[in-house]
């Protein structure tokens, strides 16, 4: 595969729009290092204190999950049913009242690929995102993987701040790539 710039398809420049709460996101893959991933114990503690558990989903939560997504973001949400086809699941669930609240996926779309993840609107900025995100990529490293990428984000500063990731070349392809796949 090329990724030096002779694919001449592959070299668009990514679309750079604003996102949500005044946040810059950006379309490009970004690579974490786990083994530099703290544990995910202490944001998934303050969470808990907010009565939002963060766990992994269990199978009989199947419908309620994807239902929650395909309600906010209905583009993910065959990729979050897929993702409860796996022993173990591969769907980390936030959940208020045993409502969901926020998910994170991971090996849905692709294996080490982390994502989608997603927090109702109403409930984002509390910690919420990032114990996803930590608990997520602490179960990708203990199911054996030393790096996780994340496909086509996104709010690159929320995963560079919450667990060191760090943004690949846009002119790389990406998995979003219809062509690749
Ligand atoms: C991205 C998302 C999951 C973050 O969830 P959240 O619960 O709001 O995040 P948290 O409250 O845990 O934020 C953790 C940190 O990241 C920062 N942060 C959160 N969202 C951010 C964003 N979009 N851009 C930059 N920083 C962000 C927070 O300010 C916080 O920083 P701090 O610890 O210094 O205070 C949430 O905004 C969301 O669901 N967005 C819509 C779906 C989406 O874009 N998913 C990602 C697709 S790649």
């Amino acid at each position: 595969m090329c990724f030096g710039g002779c694919c001449e398809r592959l070299l668009h420049e990514r679309q750079r729009v604003e996102g949500g709460r005044g946040h810059t996101v950006s379309t490009h893959d970004m690579v974490v290092p786990l083994l530099g991933v703290p544990p995910a114990t202490e944001a998934v503690a303050r969470t808990a204190k907010h009565g939002v558990v963060v766990r992994r989903a269990q199978t009989y939560e199947r419908e309620a999950v994807v239902r929650f997504v395909r309600q906010r973001w209905p583009d993910w949400a065959d990729a979050v049913d897929c993702g409860f086809s796996y022993v173990p699941c591969r769907i980390i669930v936030a959940l208020e009242a045993g409502t969901p609240v926020g998910f994170a996926a991971y090996d849905v779309d692709y294996l080490g690929l982390f994502g989608p993840t997603g927090v109702d609107a109403d409930r984002q900025g509390r910690g919420i995102g990032a114990a996803l995100l930590l608990r997520c990529l602490n179960a990708m490293r203990e199911s054996g993987y030393l790096y996780a990428i994340i496909g086509a984000v996104g709010p690159a500063e929320f995963y560079s701040r919450v667990a060191g990731a760090m943004s690949l070349p846009s002119d790389w392809p990406s998995y979003t790539d219809p062509d690749l796949s």
